[in-house]
């Protein structure tokens, strides 16, 4: 797939076939979140593929499984979500929410070594590891989207990533920075409509 191909059809997908993915390609996907740039030139990045559906479904427990309307409206005067097009987004995304990593072939687990407390930072260098984890994310997507998979992400909410943790003893030194499912977009997957940018409007040449 051409590159500005692959960034186009680069869609968050939550409905998925029941299909698997082979080994290989999974390989391939996360060599290529591998090769992201990086802050320290460490790559000191993890990634846990969880093929297990007892697994899956133990670690995912802890997910809501839905909500009901009468909590998703709230949740949008809550979070003062005034945008049409972004309120149903979240219409869409939020009951799936447990759903779509349930349904996506493999659930992965992003990892960056995380030296110091990383929702305390004395600067924005602390940061460094968080923001190059996701230009391997960001690999990642673009990988599987050329090898005709579509991803999704959760960032974990509450105690989900501690309990992550204590389930698949990855180190304490490691953070994970969200859920990735990965798998085959159903025929009907909903698409939510990205909203359009005129790239000239976000353009400034040479100062605001
Ligand atoms: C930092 C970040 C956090 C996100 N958190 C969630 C999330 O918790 N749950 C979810 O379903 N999607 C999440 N998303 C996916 C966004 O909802 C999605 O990227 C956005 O609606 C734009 O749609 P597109 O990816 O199809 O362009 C997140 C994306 C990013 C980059």
């Amino acid at each position: 797939m051409e590159f500005f191909e692959v960034i186009d059809k680069r869609r968050t997908v939550r409905d998925f076939e029941n299909e698997k993915i082979s080994q290989v390609v999974i390989e391939k996907i996360i060599g290529a979140a591998l090769k992201a740039p990086t802050n320290d030139h460490m790559r000191d990045w993890h990634y846990i593929v969880i093929q297990n559906r007892n697994t899956v479904m133990k670690l995912l427990d802890i997910i809501p499984k839905g909500i009901s309307d009468e909590d998703m409206e709230q949740l949008i005067r809550d979070w003062n979500l005034s945008d049409n097009e972004q309120q149903n987004a979240y219409r869409d995304a939020v009951p799936k929410q447990h759903k779509m990593l349930m349904d996506a072939s493999v659930v992965v687990i992003p990892l960056l070594k995380q030296k110091t407390d990383i929702l305390h930072p004395d600067n924005i260098s602390h940061l460094n590891g968080f923001a190059s984890i996701w230009c391997s994310i960001e690999n990642l997507f673009l990988a599987s989207t050329a090898e005709g998979y579509g991803c999704t992400l959760r960032i974990p909410l509450g105690n989900e990533g501690e309990y992550a943790k204590e389930m698949l003893g990855f180190p304490d030194d490691y953070f994970m920075p969200c859920f990735i499912g990965i798998g085959k977009p159903k025929k009907n997957a909903s698409v939510i409509k990205q909203k359009n940018i005129d790239v000239k409007e976000r353009i400034h040449w040479d100062n605001w």
